[in-house]
Protein backbone atom coordinates (compact mmCIF):
# COMPACT_ATOMS: atom_id res chain seq x y z
CA UNK A 1 0.00 0.00 0.00
CA UNK A 2 2.66 2.35 1.29
CA UNK A 3 4.38 1.42 -2.36
CA UNK A 4 1.19 2.47 -4.12
CA UNK A 5 1.13 5.81 -2.42
CA UNK A 6 4.44 6.45 -2.47
CA UNK A 7 4.34 5.87 -6.63
CA UNK A 8 0.72 7.98 -7.33
CA UNK A 9 2.59 11.07 -5.31
CA UNK A 10 5.38 10.59 -7.65
CA UNK A 11 3.26 10.94 -10.92
CA UNK A 12 1.29 13.55 -9.54
CA UNK A 13 4.32 15.70 -9.71
CA UNK A 14 5.45 14.47 -13.02
CA UNK A 15 2.24 14.47 -14.60
CA UNK A 16 -0.38 16.72 -12.37
CA UNK A 17 -2.64 17.33 -15.33
CA UNK A 18 -3.63 13.57 -16.06
CA UNK A 19 -3.14 12.01 -12.78
CA UNK A 20 -4.89 14.69 -10.91
CA UNK A 21 -4.65 13.66 -7.08
CA UNK A 22 -2.08 13.09 -4.40
CA UNK A 23 -3.24 9.72 -3.38
CA UNK A 24 -5.24 6.75 -4.39
CA UNK A 25 -9.08 7.20 -3.69
CA UNK A 26 -10.16 5.48 -0.56
CA UNK A 27 -11.61 1.98 0.09
CA UNK A 28 -15.77 3.76 0.22
CA UNK A 29 -15.13 5.66 -3.01
CA UNK A 30 -14.00 2.83 -4.37
CA UNK A 31 -16.93 0.65 -3.15
CA UNK A 32 -19.13 3.47 -4.78
CA UNK A 33 -17.27 3.32 -7.90
CA UNK A 34 -17.94 -0.40 -8.33
CA UNK A 35 -21.32 -0.89 -7.45
CA UNK A 36 -23.05 -1.96 -10.98
CA UNK A 37 -20.40 -4.28 -11.14
CA UNK A 38 -21.82 -7.60 -10.78
CA UNK A 39 -25.12 -5.93 -10.87
CA UNK A 40 -26.94 -8.01 -12.96
CA UNK A 41 -28.05 -12.07 -13.92
CA UNK A 42 -26.21 -12.36 -17.15
CA UNK A 43 -21.95 -12.31 -17.54
CA UNK A 44 -20.31 -8.20 -18.01
CA UNK A 45 -18.14 -6.92 -19.87
CA UNK A 46 -16.65 -4.05 -17.90
CA UNK A 47 -14.28 -1.22 -18.11
CA UNK A 48 -11.79 0.51 -15.58
CA UNK A 49 -10.56 4.02 -16.99
CA UNK A 50 -7.67 5.70 -15.34
CA UNK A 51 -6.85 2.72 -13.03
CA UNK A 52 -3.65 4.67 -11.44
CA UNK A 53 -1.96 1.91 -9.01
CA UNK A 54 -5.82 -0.25 -9.22
CA UNK A 55 -7.00 1.58 -5.27
CA UNK A 56 -10.65 0.92 -7.54
CA UNK A 57 -9.49 -1.95 -9.30
CA UNK A 58 -8.87 -3.55 -6.28
CA UNK A 59 -12.95 -3.17 -5.63
CA UNK A 60 -13.76 -4.17 -9.05
CA UNK A 61 -12.09 -7.57 -9.13
CA UNK A 62 -13.60 -8.61 -5.61
CA UNK A 63 -17.45 -7.89 -7.56
CA UNK A 64 -16.38 -9.66 -11.15
CA UNK A 65 -18.77 -12.70 -11.91
CA UNK A 66 -16.94 -15.93 -13.62
CA UNK A 67 -17.92 -15.06 -16.89
CA UNK A 68 -17.22 -11.64 -16.77
CA UNK A 69 -14.35 -9.78 -18.95
CA UNK A 70 -12.54 -7.16 -17.49
CA UNK A 71 -10.44 -4.28 -19.72
CA UNK A 72 -8.32 -1.45 -17.72
CA UNK A 73 -6.98 1.64 -19.91
CA UNK A 74 -4.34 3.52 -18.48
CA UNK A 75 -2.23 6.23 -19.72
CA UNK A 76 0.74 6.56 -17.69
CA UNK A 77 3.24 3.70 -18.25
CA UNK A 78 4.57 3.59 -14.25
CA UNK A 79 0.77 2.41 -13.40
CA UNK A 80 0.93 0.35 -16.21
CA UNK A 81 3.86 -1.58 -15.13
CA UNK A 82 2.32 -1.71 -11.60
CA UNK A 83 -0.79 -2.86 -12.48
CA UNK A 84 0.87 -5.58 -14.73
CA UNK A 85 2.54 -6.51 -11.82
CA UNK A 86 -0.22 -6.71 -9.42
CA UNK A 87 -2.44 -8.96 -11.78
CA UNK A 88 0.91 -11.45 -12.16
CA UNK A 89 1.41 -11.78 -8.06
CA UNK A 90 -2.08 -10.47 -5.64
CA UNK A 91 -4.27 -13.39 -5.33
CA UNK A 92 -7.12 -10.94 -6.20
CA UNK A 93 -6.25 -10.48 -9.30
CA UNK A 94 -4.39 -13.53 -10.44
CA UNK A 95 -8.07 -15.35 -9.96
CA UNK A 96 -9.25 -13.09 -13.01
CA UNK A 97 -6.15 -12.27 -14.94
CA UNK A 98 -6.74 -14.51 -17.70
CA UNK A 99 -9.90 -12.40 -18.45
CA UNK A 100 -8.45 -9.17 -18.01
CA UNK A 101 -6.38 -6.82 -20.08
CA UNK A 102 -4.33 -3.81 -18.83
CA UNK A 103 -4.59 -1.74 -22.06
CA UNK A 104 -2.00 1.35 -22.42
CA UNK A 105 -3.37 3.61 -24.02
CA UNK A 106 -5.52 7.26 -24.08
CA UNK A 107 -9.30 5.88 -23.63
CA UNK A 108 -9.78 8.31 -26.68
CA UNK A 109 -8.49 6.32 -28.72
CA UNK A 110 -9.31 2.68 -27.89
CA UNK A 111 -11.32 1.00 -30.65
CA UNK A 112 -15.13 0.12 -29.94
CA UNK A 113 -14.71 -3.51 -30.83
CA UNK A 114 -17.72 -5.37 -28.25
CA UNK A 115 -19.87 -2.72 -26.50
CA UNK A 116 -19.07 -2.51 -22.79
CA UNK A 117 -21.91 -3.24 -19.74
CA UNK A 118 -20.33 -1.05 -17.39
CA UNK A 119 -17.84 1.55 -17.57
CA UNK A 120 -15.89 2.65 -14.34
CA UNK A 121 -13.73 5.96 -14.42
CA UNK A 122 -11.41 7.87 -12.60
CA UNK A 123 -10.67 9.96 -15.04
CA UNK A 124 -10.05 13.59 -13.41
CA UNK A 125 -12.33 15.85 -15.30
CA UNK A 126 -11.83 19.19 -13.68
CA UNK A 127 -7.86 19.48 -15.23
CA UNK A 128 -9.29 18.82 -18.62
CA UNK A 129 -10.21 21.68 -20.81
CA UNK A 130 -14.30 21.79 -21.73
CA UNK A 131 -13.43 20.43 -25.37
CA UNK A 132 -11.49 16.91 -23.98
CA UNK A 133 -14.05 16.72 -21.21
CA UNK A 134 -16.77 16.98 -24.31
CA UNK A 135 -14.68 14.24 -26.11
CA UNK A 136 -14.28 11.59 -23.13
CA UNK A 137 -17.96 11.95 -22.66
CA UNK A 138 -18.83 11.30 -26.07
CA UNK A 139 -16.15 8.29 -26.09
CA UNK A 140 -17.84 6.40 -23.13
CA UNK A 141 -20.81 6.95 -25.12
CA UNK A 142 -19.25 5.29 -28.15
CA UNK A 143 -18.10 2.22 -25.80
CA UNK A 144 -21.20 1.30 -23.63
CA UNK A 145 -23.61 -0.53 -24.92
CA UNK A 146 -27.23 0.79 -25.38
CA UNK A 147 -28.92 1.07 -21.71
CA UNK A 148 -24.73 0.55 -20.24
CA UNK A 149 -23.95 1.89 -17.21
CA UNK A 150 -20.86 4.53 -16.50
CA UNK A 151 -20.14 5.61 -13.11
CA UNK A 152 -17.66 8.83 -12.60
CA UNK A 153 -16.86 10.65 -9.40
CA UNK A 154 -16.11 14.41 -8.89
CA UNK A 155 -15.06 15.88 -5.26
CA UNK A 156 -17.50 17.85 -3.69
CA UNK A 157 -17.50 21.82 -4.09
CA UNK A 158 -14.12 21.58 -5.05
CA UNK A 159 -15.11 23.56 -8.68
CA UNK A 160 -16.84 25.75 -6.97
CA UNK A 161 -14.13 26.62 -4.56
CA UNK A 162 -11.58 26.66 -7.56
CA UNK A 163 -13.80 29.18 -8.74
CA UNK A 164 -13.49 31.57 -5.98
CA UNK A 165 -9.70 31.52 -6.51
CA UNK A 166 -9.54 31.38 -9.92
CA UNK A 167 -9.15 34.27 -13.00
CA UNK A 168 -12.53 34.47 -15.42
CA UNK A 169 -10.74 32.11 -17.83
CA UNK A 170 -10.37 29.47 -15.55
CA UNK A 171 -13.97 30.27 -14.11
CA UNK A 172 -14.84 29.98 -18.11
CA UNK A 173 -13.39 26.91 -17.98
CA UNK A 174 -15.17 25.25 -14.76
CA UNK A 175 -18.49 26.56 -15.56
CA UNK A 176 -17.79 24.73 -19.19
CA UNK A 177 -17.22 21.37 -17.62
CA UNK A 178 -20.20 21.51 -15.20
CA UNK A 179 -22.19 22.39 -18.16
CA UNK A 180 -20.76 19.30 -19.99
CA UNK A 181 -21.29 17.12 -17.23
CA UNK A 182 -24.65 18.51 -16.48
CA UNK A 183 -25.30 17.29 -20.46
CA UNK A 184 -24.97 13.77 -19.48
CA UNK A 185 -26.10 13.59 -15.83
CA UNK A 186 -29.62 15.60 -16.10
CA UNK A 187 -31.60 13.63 -18.69
CA UNK A 188 -29.11 10.31 -17.34
CA UNK A 189 -28.40 9.91 -13.68
CA UNK A 190 -29.84 7.07 -12.26
CA UNK A 191 -28.30 7.05 -8.85
CA UNK A 192 -25.79 9.37 -7.25
CA UNK A 193 -23.83 8.23 -3.88
CA UNK A 194 -22.00 10.78 -1.58
CA UNK A 195 -18.98 9.66 -0.26
CA UNK A 196 -18.16 11.18 2.95
CA UNK A 197 -15.20 8.87 4.21
CA UNK A 198 -12.68 10.36 1.77
CA UNK A 199 -10.60 12.96 1.34
CA UNK A 200 -11.84 15.41 -0.26
CA UNK A 201 -15.41 13.91 -0.11
CA UNK A 202 -16.56 12.95 -3.01
CA UNK A 203 -20.14 12.25 -5.71
CA UNK A 204 -20.14 9.26 -7.26
CA UNK A 205 -22.57 9.31 -10.58
CA UNK A 206 -24.18 6.70 -12.66
CA UNK A 207 -25.32 7.14 -15.76
CA UNK A 208 -27.40 4.68 -17.73
CA UNK A 209 -26.29 5.96 -21.34
CA UNK A 210 -28.37 5.21 -24.53
CA UNK A 211 -25.06 4.14 -25.99
CA UNK A 212 -24.03 4.78 -29.92
CA UNK A 213 -27.14 4.82 -32.20
C1 LIG B 1 -7.27 10.63 -10.29
S1 LIG B 1 -6.25 9.30 -10.95
C2 LIG B 1 -7.29 7.94 -10.42
C3 LIG B 1 -6.51 6.67 -10.17
C4 LIG B 1 -7.33 5.53 -9.52
N1 LIG B 1 -8.53 5.22 -10.27
C5 LIG B 1 -7.71 5.89 -8.11
O1 LIG B 1 -8.90 6.22 -7.91
O2 LIG B 1 -6.85 5.83 -7.22
C6 LIG B 1 -6.55 9.44 -12.69
C7 LIG B 1 -5.94 8.34 -13.57
O3 LIG B 1 -6.39 8.52 -14.92
C8 LIG B 1 -5.30 8.31 -15.83
N2 LIG B 1 -5.64 9.04 -17.06
C9 LIG B 1 -5.75 10.39 -17.21
N3 LIG B 1 -6.17 10.69 -18.46
C10 LIG B 1 -6.37 9.49 -19.12
C11 LIG B 1 -6.83 9.14 -20.42
N4 LIG B 1 -7.17 10.08 -21.31
N5 LIG B 1 -6.93 7.83 -20.75
C12 LIG B 1 -6.59 6.86 -19.82
N6 LIG B 1 -6.14 7.14 -18.57
C13 LIG B 1 -6.02 8.44 -18.21
C14 LIG B 1 -4.10 8.86 -15.05
O4 LIG B 1 -2.88 8.40 -15.56
C15 LIG B 1 -4.42 8.35 -13.65
O5 LIG B 1 -3.97 7.05 -13.46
Amino acid sequence: MLRNHRLFWRQFRQEFQTTGAIAPSGRYLGRALARFVGASDGAQRVLEVGPGTGAVTEQIVRRLGPHDDFDLVELNEAFVRRLEERFASEPRFSAVAARTRVLHERLESLPAEVPYDVIVSGLPLNNFAVSEVEQIMQTFARLLRPGGVLSFFQYVAVRRAKSLVSNSAERDRLRGIARALDEVLHPHEIQRDCVLPNLPPAWVHHVRLPGAE
